[in-house]
């Protein structure tokens, strides 16, 4: 699987299977899927372009590596992405924020686009969408195809979970677009939700079931 990035450090794993469970409260659902987006942002966000700056320590003057993160775009996938834009944005404060918004038709599992908002100048900037389940892929395609009409510098896909079948679908119409998850479940089930999965994001991280 090219471009393809699995997190496989201990305390993302750990996490993740915490939240699996399905007697994980809201809140601690919420919580967890807070730090374990904080880790991904470390791995999503190794490669980003640094910049040498001048410095004082209380000793003297030096250059010193900062990253730009107004540079950063993290777009959400309404509602579930906003479980992971929270620990993103603690770990890079200055990114800036887009959002989508898109459903899913329950009887073709297709998205269906109902908001899209994108910071200013986007051909300027790095874009990293966020999305807990990646699982037809329907939305992740319809979010990646939008965005791409921006021209932005890049763009990566994270997501806490997924299955072969959305890798598929999302590296057949996106080869370009690198994926970051913690987890690749083993299949789909008739109702587009990964097995053996965490149910729906959305109601746990909400509280909405
Ligand atoms: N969306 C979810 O919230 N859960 C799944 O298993 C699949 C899609």
């Amino acid at each position: 699987m090219g471009n393809f990035h699995l997190i496989e450090h201990p305390l993302v794993q750990h996490k993740l299977t915490l939240m699996r469970k399905k007697e994980a409260s809201t809140n601690s659902f919420r919580r967890l899927l807070n730090e374990l987006s904080m880790l991904m942002a470390y791995e999503v966000t190794r490669d980003m372009p640094m910049q040498e700056v001048e410095i004082e320590t209380p000793l003297e003057k030096m250059t010193a590596k900062v990253i730009d993160g107004k540079k950063l775009v993290f777009v959400s996938i309404l509602r579930a992405g906003g479980g992971i834009l929270d620990g993103m944005l603690t770990v890079v404060p200055g990114a800036r924020v887009g959002h989508i918004g898109l459903y899913r038709d329950p009887r073709t599992l297709t998205a269906v686009e109902y908001y899209f908002k994108m910071p200013q100048n986007m051909q300027d900037r790095d874009v990293i969408v966020v999305d807990p389940m990646l699982a037809t892929g329907n939305s992740a395609i319809a979010a990646v195809e939008r965005i791409k009409e921006l021209n932005p510098r890049s763009i990566k896909f994270v997501c806490l979970l997924t299955c072969p079948e959305g890798i598929a679908a999302l590296q057949g119409a996106h080869p370009d677009v690198p994926i970051y998850t913690a987890a690749v479940d083993r299949q789909l089930n008739d109702h587009g939700y990964i097995l053996p999965g965490l149910g729906d994001a959305g109601d746990r991280i909400f509280g909405t079931k």
